[in-house]
């Protein structure tokens, strides 16, 4: 598959440049700062994320972070929590240092910083009623079927022209929470519409949107599912995640924020889930508002 293949690359890509010190030549800034003093986000967001997300967060095998509907859906206390944690057992590594990644909480704050500062666009989204991020109810995966039919096959179905979204070896490379940001969002750096386009103009619903994610889902090995969703970090159970950004300011995503932690996990076989298991209290996240 087109699309498992690109995350596999992205990720030995990666790997292979961790292999010779996460330092890929070309890198910019000033020589004499050694890379984890740096704070500049372009030079951090170059060295540690384009190489999946791609240049200025577009067009890369991950998903697209560039783009200001995707930020005004994300909430800023996921954002912080999903760099900071990773997404275990996929491509995306956790990377603060308290998990054995390359970077300080500084660092962490100056990539969500700049990510929202660059390539938000919160006024665009003022009063708009977005899709939440969080999945709100349980999924349909009958129901789901019939719409990725009605809205998705003439892309992904088999021997479309874009690659298959429902293999499992690549649904085993992504969580539902990518599957759900990826309906809400599409790929605008390579023309896949947005939930209020997919359907012939008319936005999908949050209830389609979820029943989709459950189609897809229920075609993953049963094992990695449940791995994602041991692993997956609480959202808090809901507080007013939905939509924007102006919730989440004043949150506190600073240096000692740990929230975000609890119940996230890490995936079996990780180097860091023993670390963490005394650490799994499952509570919610206590500053999201
Ligand atoms: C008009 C064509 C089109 C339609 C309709 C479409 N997609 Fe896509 N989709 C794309 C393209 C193009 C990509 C990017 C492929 C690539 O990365 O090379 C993509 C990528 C994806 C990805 C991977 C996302 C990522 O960030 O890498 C998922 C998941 C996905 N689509 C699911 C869906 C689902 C579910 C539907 C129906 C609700 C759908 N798509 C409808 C064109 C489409
Ligand atoms: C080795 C590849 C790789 C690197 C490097 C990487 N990511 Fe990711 N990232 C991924 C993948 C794959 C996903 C989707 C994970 C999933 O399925 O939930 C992801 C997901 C994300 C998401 C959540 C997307 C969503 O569903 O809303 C954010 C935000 C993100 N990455 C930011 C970053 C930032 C910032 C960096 C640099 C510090 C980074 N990533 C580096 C592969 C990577």
């Amino acid at each position: 598959m087109r699309l498992s293949h690109r995350l596999f690359a992205s990720g030995s890509l990666m790997l292979l440049l961790c292999a010779a010190g996460c330092d890929p030549p070309g890198k910019p800034g000033p020589a004499e700062v050694p890379i984890e003093d740096v704070t500049d986000f372009h030079v951090l967001f170059d060295t540690y994320c384009q190489g999946c997300h791609g240049p200025e967060g577009k067009r890369g095998a991950a998903r697209i972070l560039n783009d200001p509907l995707y930020l005004a859906v994300l909430p800023r206390q996921e954002l912080y929590s999903v760099i900071e944690n990773g997404r275990p057992g996929t491509a995306m590594p956790a990377w603060a240092l308290k998990y054995a990644g390359p970077l300080s909480e500084k660092q962490i704050n100056s990539l969500v910083d700049g990510i929202e500062n660059n390539w938000a666009k919160p006024a665009a989204f003022s009063g708009a009623s977005l899709p939440s991020y969080y999945t709100q109810n349980s999924g349909d995966a009958a129901a789901g079927q019939k719409l990725f039919v009605r809205d998705c096959y003439m892309c992904h179905g088999p021997g479309a022209r874009i690659g298959s979204v429902t293999d499992a070896a690549y649904l085993s490379l992504i969580t539902d929470q990518c599957l759900r940001t990826s309906v809400i969002v599409g790929r605008p750096d390579f023309g896949m519409p947005n939930y209020r386009n997919l359907n012939l103009g008319r936005a999908l619903n949050d209830q389609e949107i979820t029943d989709i994610v459950a189609f897809l889902s229920a075609k993953r090995p049963p094992e990695i599912t449940a791995m994602y969703e041991s692993a997956r970090i609480q959202p808090g159970q809901q507080t007013g995640a939905t939509g924007a950004h102006e919730n989440e300011n004043g949150s506190g995503q600073t240096g000692t924020m740990t929230k975000g932690d609890e119940g996230s996990g890490t995936g079996p076989g990780s180097p860091q889930q023993k670390k963490r298991e005394g650490n799994t209290s499952g509570s919610s996240q206590q500053g999201v508002k």
